[in-house]
C-alpha cells in the first residue's frame, strides 16, 4: 500500500519538494508518494488530525503554518522547540512528532561545500524563521554569531531565545549601523543571508548595504535559491569570496526529512538532480 507524505502550507504550488522526494522514492523503489497539500490557515488543526486519520507517513510544513501546527502534535523535538518552528512531522503509529530539519540541513549544506562552521565567526542577516534555524545551527557548532536585522528588536528576541539554549548569546546589530556591520563582516569567516531580500522577482535587491567590503577569505551563504545567482552572490564572487546559493539547504533539509520518514539514507545526488532539473525549467 502506498505511503503518502506531502507539503502542508498556503500556498504550496511553487514548491520543488515533490520532484525531489518522488525522485528519491522512485530511485529506492519505495512505494511512497509526496503530494502538495494546500491548507488554509483556519484549517491547520484539522489538517494535522487528518495526517493521523489518513495514515500519512508524515508531512513537511511550510509558511504560514510552522508554528501553528505545534499545539496539535503529540511531541516536539528539542531542536524544533528551541527554533520555535516545526517544518517536518513524522507519524509513528499515530503519534505525530514535530521536527525542524532546517538547522541540520544548513550544516550539511555547509559541509557539502567544504565549509567547517565549528568555532567560526558568523554574521547572520535576518531574524525570521530561517534565521532562527541558522543561528541555532551555528551556536550548536560553537560559532560566534552576530545577528543583523532591519528591525533590530526582532534580532534581539532571536538572540535572547538562543541564549536560553546555549551558553553564549549572539551579538545583535541593526542593519542601519553600517560602520559596526562593516567591522563585524571584516572579522567574520561566514556571512549568511537569511532574509528574503534578493528573492525572485526582486532580483536586483541586495540584503547587504552598499559600501560594505567583502574580503576574499569570507564565505557568503545566501539562503535564497531563486534566482540561483543572487545579487549578493555576484558581489561575493566579484570580491573573490566563496559564494554558496540556497539550493544546498533546500536539498539537505529535505534529505533529513526523508530520512526521518523512511528511516533510509536519502539518495542525495538523485534529489539534487531532481531539484536542479526543475530549476533549469523555471
Ligand atoms: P522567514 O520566516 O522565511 O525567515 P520572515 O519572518 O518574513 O521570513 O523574515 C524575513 C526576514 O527578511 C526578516 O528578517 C526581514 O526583516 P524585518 O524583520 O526587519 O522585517 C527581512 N527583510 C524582508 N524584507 C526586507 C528588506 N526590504 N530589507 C531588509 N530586510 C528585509
Amino acid at each position: 500500500m502506498t505511503t503518502y507524505v506531502g507539503l502542508v502550507g498556503w500556498p504550496v504550488e511553487h514548491s520543488r519538494s515533490p520532484q525531489m522526494h518522488n525522485a528519491a522514492f522512485a530511485h529506492l523503489g519505495l512505494d511512497w508518494k509526496y503530494l502538495l497539500l494546500p491548507v488554509a490557515p483556519a484549517d491547520v488543526q484539522d489538517a494535522v488530525t487528518g495526517i493521523r486519520a489518513l495514515r500519512f507517513g508524515g508531512v513537511n510544513v511550510t509558511v504560514p503554518h510552522k508554528q501553528a501546527v505545534m499545539p496539535a502534535l503529540d511531541g516536539i523535538r528539542d531542536e524544533a522547540r528551541a527554533i520555535g518552528a516545526v517544518n517536518t512531522i513524522v507519524n509513528r503509529d499515530g503519534r505525530l512528532i514535530g521536527h525542524n530539519t532546517d538547522a541540520a540541513g544548513f550544516l550539511r549544506a555547509l559541509r557539502d561545500v567544504g565549509v567547517a562552521p565549528s568555532g567560526c565567526r558568523a554574521v547572520v542577516l535576518g531574524a525570521g524563521g530561517a534565521a532562527r534555524a541558522v543561528v541555532h545551527a551555528l551556536l550548536a557548532e560553537d560559532a560566534q554569531v552576530t545577528i543583523v536585522n532591519r528591525t533590530v528588536e526582532r534580532a534581539v528576541v532571536v538572540a535572547q531565545r538562543s541564549g536560553e539554549h546555549f551558553d553564549v548569546e549572539p551579538a545583535v546589530l541593526p542593519l542601519a549601523a553600517t560602520e559596526e556591520l562593516a567591522g563585524a563582516i571584516a572579522a567574520a569567516d561566514l556571512l549568511v543571508n537569511a532574509t528574503s531580500v534578493g528573492m525572485s522577482p526582486h532580483v536586483d535587491a541586495d540584503p547587504l548595504p552598499a559600501g560594505i567590503t567583502l574580503s576574499p577569505t569570507i564565505t557568503v551563504y545566501d539562503l535564497v535559491y531563486s534566482p540561483r545567482n543572487t545579487r549578493l552572490l555576484q558581489r561575493a564572487r566579484a570580491a573573490g569570496a566563496t559564494a554558496v546559493g540556497g539550493l544546498g539547504m533546500l536539498l539537505n533539509q529535505g534529505a533529513v526529512a526523508f530520512e526521518l520518514w523512511t528511516e533510509r539514507d536519502a539518495p542525495v545526488e538523485v534529489m539534487r538532480a531532481a531539484l536542479v532539473d526543475r530549476n533549469s525549467k523555471s
